[in-house]
């Protein structure tokens, strides 16, 4: 891969100096979802799929950006001098976000670059392939511009970028997974605080897949931001009887207790999935460590449940996708993992019956949707690197 990228940079900008390889990954959410702009938990892990970079510093102010996914549009220009998002610039508004927050936290860059990227997470998977990129340009920026930031910086700073650069009101939790992963653990991190731990996650006879629904995702971001205003309203609403900061701070009980505070019935549904999702990721993580994959998975389902039901993100491609998991024999448990509204679901799925699951859901789905799905067996990998 390392090879392959080296040389298309070559290809596409030529030119001498010091070239820099970074890879960072995508990430996938095992339990927590929707809960990380809740002041809740979630349990993310890195993948070894991910993003690789080529870099070349500049002694001017140009940016130039190339693709390997988006070879159609070719080099991308753009400079230090207008770093504002532009719909034209496409996916090019992800490193240059991160370059303009960088400026806004103190670190103005004023070394140019070209950068060439290539990206083996499926595109529009809701994998993170942005928050990848966002992170492996914050990586670039600390390692090779000097910047002086933590790992966990560059994950705020992303977070920033794609809040304030994109329009994305994204909570923490991509860009921390991402910035922060570990080989073989998944990551619970409690989003009020940023305390986190590391869990191992150790299925000896069972592999986590990835179920790609290839719906593009199109309405998702305004969909998105959508649900989090809903979540601050009944946060308000209650807040007028209880006095809690965040939704993540409620039990099980005392969101019933208070419940009838929401003036809309859309609202106490939006309130309650992020409620009872918190809650049933720190019983996840408790049920991992008690070496429960059983009761672990029966709560993912669960939590598909709530997602569709109450959160209302998932659609008829993930519901299919999850639904038809849990008739698989084999299946410990399976559901929608990131933003929903298209995307993927993940399954923990017994060794002896992954292939299975792939034909079953694979057939299941390609009948009631009428395209198929793509399925990956994936490992959980460390965060962002410097390769070469
Ligand atoms: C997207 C956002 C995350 C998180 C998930 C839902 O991936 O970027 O911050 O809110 O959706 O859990």
């Amino acid at each position: 891969m390392q090879e392959k990228v080296l040389e298309k940079f070559q290809e596409v900008f030529g030119g001498e100096g010091e070239i820099r390889t970074y890879f960072a990954p995508g990430r996938v959410n095992m339990i927590g979802e929707h809960t990380d702009y809740n002041g809740g938990h979630v349990f993310p892990c890195a993948l070894t799929i991910g993003t690789y970079g080529v870099v070349r510093k500049r002694d001017d102010n140009k940016l130039r950006f190339y693709s390997m996914n988006f070879e159609q549009l070719g080099v991308i220009e753009s400079s230090l001098d207008e770093l504002k998002p532009d719909p034209a610039a496409d996916w090019t508004n992800y490193p240059k976000g991160v370059i303009w927050a960088f400026g806004e936290k103190g670190m103005k860059i004023t070394e140019g670059m070209d950068l060439l990227l290539f990206g083996n997470i499926p595109n529009g998977s809701g994998l993170s392939s942005s928050a990848s990129v966002e992170v492996l340009t914050g990586y670039i920026l600390k390692d090779m511009y000097g910047c002086d930031v933590t790992n966990q910086d560059i994950a705020l700073i992303g977070q920033f970028s794609e809040n304030k650069f994109n329009g994305v009101n994204c909570g923490i939790m991509d860009q921390f997974a991402i910035a922060m992963g570990k080989k073989g653990h998944a990551i619970f991190l409690d989003t009020a605080t940023l305390e986190y731990t590391y869990a191992p996650i150790e299925l000896k006879d069972a592999k986590i897949v990835i179920s790609c629904s290839n719906k593009k995702r199109g309405l998702g971001d305004s969909k998105y931001n959508e649900r989090r205003a809903e979540c601050e309203k009944a946060l308000e609403e209650i807040q007028q009887f209880a006095g809690v900061s965040s939704l993540g701070e409620l039990s099980e009980e005392e969101f019933d207790k208070f419940q009838s505070a929401i003036k809309d019935e859309d609202r106490v549904k939006r309130a309650k999935h992020a409620v009872y999702e918190n809650q049933r990721t720190i019983k996840a993580v408790d049920a991992l460590k008690n070496n429960d994959v059983e009761l672990f998975g029966k709560l993912m389902n669960e939590s598909h449940v709530s997602l569709r039901d109450d959160y209302e993100v998932t659609g008829i491609e993930l519901d299919t996708l999850a639904e038809e998991a849990w008739k698989v024999d084999g299946v410990i448990g399976s559901r929608m993992t990131g933003a929903g509204f298209g995307g993927c679901s993940v399954s923990i799925v017994k060794n002896d019956a992954v292939e299975r699951f792939i034909e079953q859901v694979g057939k299941a789905y390609e009948e009631k949707i009428g395209y198929a799905a793509d399925f990956y067996v994936v490992e959980i990998g460390d965060g962002p690197v410097r390769l070469a």
